[in-house]
């Protein structure tokens, strides 16, 4: 049997990067079988990239207002993908629309994770608008990213309970546990699941 490659991944972050240090660990303990290679930020001063510095992992800062338009921004940000080799995306705290130029480089291989349950409350404010709301439950959902805002093809869902006495703040903490516990799971198993159709392909 051929040996297999270990999957290349980019990250991509424009925050805190919590998820982006969770995955990192993740692959340093094995539990996820695959490569982190790069992380992709467009926020100079998103604590993210602290986070990549002080685990060595490769980052590059582009930003978008210094492209002429979205299409040329993506071209750069694939051209550093293509010459650090990535097969996966994972977007982590991405404060952007991916477009046409990614998401036609990478169909079906760039994920998402969201803090509602998809359905409902896509969006940036997720968390603070299933708490507006008044909603009993909400969640977590990992998918896959298409042209849409938080569309795509959902991949797992997980659901936190809003309880009487939560607070926006012990809500965030509350989805935020469970986005660590979830995304690196989930992750695994897609990387799985692309690696037994390269082999019966
Ligand atoms: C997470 O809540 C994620 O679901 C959303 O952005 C947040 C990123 O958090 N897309 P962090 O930067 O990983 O701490």
């Amino acid at each position: 049997m051929s040996k297999q490659v270990r999957t290349r991944l980019a990250i991509f972050a424009s925050g805190s990067g919590s998820n982006f240090e969770v995955i990192a660990k993740a692959i340093q303990s094995g539990k996820i079988n695959a490569e982190l290679c790069l992380l992709i930020c467009d926020q100079p001063e998103a604590y993210v990239l602290k986070r990549a510095e002080a685990s060595g992992i490769e980052a590059r800062l582009l930003q978008p207002n210094q492209y002429l338009n979205k299409m040329t921004f993506e071209q750069a940000v694939l051209g550093v993908l293509k010459e650090m080799k990535i097969d996966l995306i994972i977007l982590a705290g991405y404060m952007r629309i991916v477009g046409k130029t990614l998401l036609g480089a990478y169909p079906d291989r760039i994920l998402n994770i969201h803090p509602s349950l998809l359905p409902f409350f896509p969006g940036k404010q997720a968390v603070l608008d299933a708490f507006a709301a008044g909603v009993k439950e909400t969640g977590v959902t990992v998918h896959l990213v298409d042209q849409g805002i938080d569309t795509g093809p959902i991949l797992s869902q997980k659901k936190v309970m809003v309880e009487s006495g939560d607070t926006l703040t012990s809500l965030e903490e509350k989805v935020h546990k469970v986005e660590h516990s979830m995304y690196p799971y989930v992750i695994q198993t897609y990387i799985e699941k692309l690696q037994k159709e390269q082999v019966h392909s």
